[in-house]
């Protein structure tokens, strides 16, 4: 028998591709996208533009941005039956598959749903971009018993689906904080949601196969799903002053701490340092007695876990710690925030789909086997 080979477990440090997308420097806390740093992203530019640069490669022109910005808004409404459908599933299923079973249904709509020429996927793409918030919108509105809202050409793109899920236009600084975490969202790498998309391209299925396998794989929370269990954490803590309390015994019962650690970043993740500032500023703007006392427990977790296990075991804040609470300053509800990480990530997933299918290889890799061979058969009346 040949010698058992060096398992890399959960794929871990396996270069599986080449890409221009995105860079994260997991030692270094810093991320890029196409080459810009996500700190001049988040401050400088918007939802629209971040998702025209991941998936064409570039900035766009005025005139390029227009014309991108007039897709996004000429699809964002949703087709009757999709309506439907949501609206018998939300009241039931959790916001992730009503999701997953919407941007499957989408493929009806689709003339030529399996062209893969490059105009044909970029126009897959942008369609999707453009519904995604729509139907988590109206996920959101279907599960409280309240009636769909068309989007609003006169918003952008994240303003219009806050104010599609809530009923109210956002002011300018709840705008930002939307856009903020769109942006923050939109890509990352070879994560796990990102390598199920491709696993899938690869075997040249179609775009909507591909994104619902990617938003299968976002649900779980060890990726997507620890915003919502990180809030979740912070409710069954309660009162600030059981933070240390709770963690302790959680570390003790060798609990997960969600919202820390990451595969890549074994220090701050830059995105959690941009979302804890803004949720910071929030605090100067009349916050809601729910988000002050979010934000001690919040100021209290990441002391105790940076002491007990940042500096010992790399274990860090990532972006999901600080997104409950600032979706909470815009009173967005728990389980719908896993899917605006959906409705934002399909920039980056679609931008690698583009990229993949450039070079396209079938994702195949292999395991080592531990079962038994060769054993006799025997028939089911002689077992
Ligand atoms: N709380 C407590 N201990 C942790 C945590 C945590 N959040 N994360 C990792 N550890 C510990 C593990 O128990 C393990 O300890 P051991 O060596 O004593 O057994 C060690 O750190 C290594 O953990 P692994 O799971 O092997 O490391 P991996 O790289 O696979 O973990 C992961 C990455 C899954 C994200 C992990 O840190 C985790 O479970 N975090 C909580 C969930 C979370 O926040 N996920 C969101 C990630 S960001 C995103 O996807 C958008």
């Amino acid at each position: 028998m040949s010698e058992k080979p060096v398992i890399n477990y959960g794929l871990e440090g396996i270069y599986v591709d080449e890409s221009a997308i995105s860079k994260v420097d997991g030692q270094n806390g810093k991320l890029w996208y196409r080459g810009y740093s996500i700190e001049n992203l988040a401050e400088q530019s918007n939802f629209e533009e971040i998702s025209y640069l991941l998936l064409n490669g570039n900035l766009p022109t005025n005139n390029q941005y227009e014309e991108f910005v007039e897709k996004l808004k000429e699809r964002r409404d949703l087709p009757k039956e999709v309506k439907e459908v949501i609206k018998v599933m939300a009241p039931v299923s959790h916001p992730m598959d009503v999701m997953r079973t919407a941007t499957s249904m989408l493929v009806m709509y689709d003339k030529d749903p399996n062209n893969r020429e490059s105009g044909a996927t970029m126009y897959k793409v942008v369609t999707l971009l453009a519904k995604l918030p729509t139907i988590a919108a109206a996920t959101g509105r279907f599960r409280e018993g309240k009636d769909y809202i068309s989007p609003d050409h006169s918003l952008g793109h994240s303003a219009n689906f806050l104010y599609m899920l809530t009923g109210k236009k956002p002011n300018e600084f709840e705008s930002k904080l939307i856009d903020l975490m769109f942006i923050l969202h939109a890509e990352h790498s070879t994560n796990a949601s990102t390598f199920s998309v491709l696993v899938t391209a690869s075997t040249l299925a179609d775009v909507y196969s591909a994104t619902t396998s990617g938003i299968g794989t976002l649900k779980g929370s060890l990726h997507g799903g620890a915003d919502e269990a990180a809030l979740n954490m912070m409710n069954a803590i309660g009162d600030p002053n059981n933070t240390e309390k709770y963690i302790e015994e959680a570390l003790e019962g060798k609990q997960r701490i969600m919202g820390f650690g990451h595969r890549v970043y074994k220090t701050y993740d830059p995105r959690a340092k941009l979302v804890r500032s803004y949720l910071e500023e929030s605090l100067t703007k009349e916050p809601l007695d729910e988000v002050k006392r979010l934000l001690q427990i919040v100021l209290r977790a990441e002391k105790l876990m940076i002491d007990k296990l940042g500096k010992t075991k790399g274990i860090w804040p990532n972006i999901d710690f600080f997104a409950g609470p600032l979706y909470r300053v815009l009173g967005i509800d728990s389980q719908m925030f896993t899917p605006i990480f959906v409705a934002s990530r399909m920039a980056g997933w679609g931008s690698h789909v583009v990229e993949y299918w450039h070079n396209n290889k079938l994702v195949r890799p292999v395991e080592w086997y531990t079962g038994s061979i060769d054993l006799p058969y025997v028939p089911m009346n002689k077992r």
